[in-house]
């Protein structure tokens, strides 16, 4: 086969789905995305509030009050999508995550709890469910988001670390499953990148984030968001069940 003659909006006629897309990595996600043609929902947790309307409105998109974790989570995604896209979805990025960090002498089942059920039972949960209904198409794309503290564990975070080690099992086990249907599913796993999130670690500590990279520089949310929008376009069509770290060659 041939290359496209333009790959100037690759997914041009396609509905992304970007939860904890109100900001950081996922509201760059959903610019992103929004770029390259597709119509992105934007989906975060009610109480984001006025930062999702504001992504939402930038990528001409939609927004979504939808905690991922919710009993009714795929209920109120497959609605919103049957409402608005006859077509159905196209592509899924799972890019919603917490972080409850604590040493492991106080790490209760309140912080574990609440972090793999975030980070690593809800992408499943929903990818399976939107598979089962069909909501997601056939030849769709889903995207998750590991971390580089799933490959390397890192202090105070076995909670966390061990819910993005379980995403790239998520993505090896659904891969072959998912492949009968031509849906392909791949993960970023990001080093240090300059997000609230980040901005909550301690400053040593965060220092010592950056220092990781051998770019000896935090990663930008766009170079996470540039690399998934490969995952979702034409370009990766035989591209699955794949890691990719975005982490500047990470040092660890
Ligand atoms: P952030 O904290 O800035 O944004 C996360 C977003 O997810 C927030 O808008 C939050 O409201 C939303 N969210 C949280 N719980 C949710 C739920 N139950 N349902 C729906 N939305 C929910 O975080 P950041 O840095 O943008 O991280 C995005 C993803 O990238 C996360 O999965 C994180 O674990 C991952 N990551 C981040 C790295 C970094 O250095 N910032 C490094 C490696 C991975």
């Amino acid at each position: 086969s041939t290359a496209p003659a333009s790959w100037d909006r690759p997914l041009e006629g396609k509905v992304a789905l970007v939860t904890g897309a109100a900001r950081g990595i996922g509201a760059t996600i959903a610019e992103v995305l929004s770029r390259d043609g597709a119509h992105v929902i934007c989906a975060d947790i009610p109480a984001a509030g006025e930062a999702l309307s504001q992504t939402a409105n930038k990528v001409g998109g939609t927004s979504l009050a939808l905690d991922v974790t919710a009993p009714d989570a795929a209920e109120v995604l497959e609605k919103h999508v049957k409402e608005r896209h006859s077509g159905g979805l196209d592509i899924v990025v799972h890019n919603a995550g917490i972080t409850r960090d604590k040493l492991l002498a106080n790490m209760d089942d309140g912080r574990w709890n609440s972090v793999i059920g975030v980070n690593l039972a809800a992408p499943h949960r929903l990818t399976t469910a939107l598979v089962k209904s069909g909501t997601l198409n056939d030849g769709g794309r889903v995207i998750d988001v590991s971390s580089i503290a799933g490959i390397a564990g890192n202090r105070g975070q076995t909670n966390y670390g061990t819910s993005k080690a379980g995403v790239i099992g998520l993505v090896h086990a659904e891969a072959p499953e998912l492949a009968k249907k031509d849906i392909t599913i791949n993960a970023v796993a990001p080093g240090f990148i300059e997000t609230a999130m980040t901005a909550a670690i301690p400053f040593a500590t965060r220092e010592a984030g950056r220092r990781m990279s051998s770019l000896l520089q935090g990663g930008q949310t766009v170079d996470v968001a540039e690399t998934i929008a490969y995952f979702a376009s034409p370009a990766s069509n035989a591209v699955t069940g794949q890691i990719v770290r975005v982490c500047g060659q990470s040092l660890i």
